[in-house]
């Protein structure tokens, strides 16, 4: 078999603010939820914050640099909301948006396509204080904040996303209290998904009579994750039609087709709320792209008194599975990636995130880390992406997640997904095979995959 990808395709790698910046009140910032989610003791792996993470904030010219010897056409970022508003609305800081700035001049003096996402997960302490995504002003606040973006970089930046992985933000942050603000409430995940999706389709609407939205794209980032049934009883095949609802259609179908799942009753019962149409029109506004961040797949077995949902994963024993127990399931990216194109319709299509846990050293050995197991994982993956294309999915770029090993949310330092090893007790870079591998990939056009 034989692998080539056009010209034009983005090959890049993505992180987040707060998984590798560090500074995070540096030159007037507001600090974030997540910034007072870590700090709060037993919340995250020994207590882990990300004060100092990668330390990004400081070294973003040396990490470009990186990026630039990889043969990275783009990199995907995330900008802190805290940076740019301290207090949430408002005042603007100045010297927030100077880094960012900074950044996209950076990149682009290296040929590197700069793409921001608005919201990876951080928000603002002085917006969670009002409620956060439970307040339904919070559209105009991001609607506010997406515009100064648009506004400061927008002659520069011509990708856009509004919101990464709204499902995590809800599922992880609202209904079962893992990731910041810690909630677990039934009642709070469904105002949290619609208020997400009303301040995506709020910044979509402002993109569009900004400047920027004349020459740029945007779009929305989800995970999907294709449902398996454990076996084909009715109640299995059933429980597969709700998780997928609730994962893979819950932000999709609103976005595209302006309805939620008729599962999000049937998941939430009571908790449900009927919606407004006006909201449902402001969630459906046409948008440029997707972004798809895949990891792996779920195989689903009814089970009556695992709640919302009725359902237990059932762990696959002759798998391979990721450092986070993720089973390595390369197939499921082609198969995820056809059946958007066949739900929604074909539109210019990337894979935002993809990449994989495993366990490297925390020192290189002999000055070099060998990832054999990443390698794989990634040529897998890439061949998948390449299956899907050839199907005829419209797909124009790749992200491996991630650029650096970096913060990993409640996990801490503990799981290292960088393509390039960092010795956190020296902020020592360390490129690793899979890097390399990726270099490969790309300065040949998919070519080295068929090795
Ligand atoms: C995704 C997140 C990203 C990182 C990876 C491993 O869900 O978008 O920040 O945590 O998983």
């Amino acid at each position: 078999m034989t692998y080539s990808f056009p010209d034009s395709f983005l090959w890049g790698a993505a992180t987040s603010a707060y998984q590798i910046e560090g500074s995070p009140t540096a030159d007037g910032a507001g600090r974030s939820f997540w910034h007072r989610f870590s700090h709060t003791p037993g919340n995250t792996h020994l207590n882990q914050t990300g004060d100092i993470a990668c330390d990004h904030y400081r070294r973003f010219k040396d990490d470009v640099a990186l990026m630039a010897e990889l043969g990275l056409n783009a990199y995907r970022f995330s900008i802190a909301w805290g940076r740019i508003y301290p207090e949430g609305t408002g005042r603007i800081n100045k010297k927030g948006i100077d880094f960012y700035s900074r950044l996209v001049d950076e990149l682009l003096k290296k040929g590197i396509k700069p793409s921001a996402t608005l919201y990876h997960w951080d928000l603002p302490e002085a917006l969670d204080d009002r409620g956060g995504w439970l307040n339904h002003d919070i559209a105009n606040w991001f609607g506010d904040y997406a515009t100064t973006m648009f506004d400061a970089l927008g002659d520069r930046v011509e990708m856009w996303a509004t919101l990464n992985e709204p499902w995590v933000v809800m599922d992880g942050g609202y209904l079962f209290g893992v990731l910041a603000p810690g909630h677990s409430n039934l009642f709070e995940a469904p105002i949290v998904t619609h208020n997400l999706l009303r301040s995506h389709g709020t910044a979509v609407e402002r993109f569009r009579a900004s400047a920027a939205g004349k020459k740029g794209k945007v779009g929305i980032v989800v995970n999907l994750e294709p449902k398996y049934p454990a076996t084909k009883s009715a109640e299995d095949l059933d429980t597969v039609r709700r998780t997928d609802a609730y994962m893979n259609r819950q932000y999709l179908d609103p976005v595209f087709l302006g309805k939620y799942p008729d599962e999000m009753r049937d998941i939430f019962g009571e908790a449900w709320p009927d919606w407004p149409a006006d909201d449902m029109r402001l969630i459906k506004q046409p948008i440029d792209f997707l972004g798809i961040n895949y990891y792996t797949r779920k195989v689903e077995r009814y089970d009556a008194e695992v709640l919302p949902l009725r359902a237990k994963a059932v762990p696959q024993l002759d798998a391979t599975e990721t450092q986070t127990n993720w089973e390595v399931y390369p197939e499921a990216l082609t198969r995820i990636l056809l059946w958007t194109k066949e739900r929604y319709g074909k539109l210019p299509t990337y894979i935002t995130e993809n990449g994989a846990a495993f366990y490297d050293p925390p020192q290189p050995i002999d000055g070099k880390i060998e990832d054999p197991l990443r390698v794989d994982y990634y040529r897998h993956h890439l061949r998948a992406a390449h299956d899907a294309m050839k199907k005829g999915v419209d797909l124009r770029g790749y992200f491996a997640w991630s650029l650096l090993d970096n913060y990993e949310w409640s996990h801490g330092y503990s799981k290292r997904f960088g393509l390039i090893h960092v010795d956190y007790s020296t902020q020592q870079r360390t490129i690793k095979s899979s890097g390399r591998y990726y270099a490969d990939v790309i300065r040949t056009k998919g070519g080295a995959l068929s090795k």
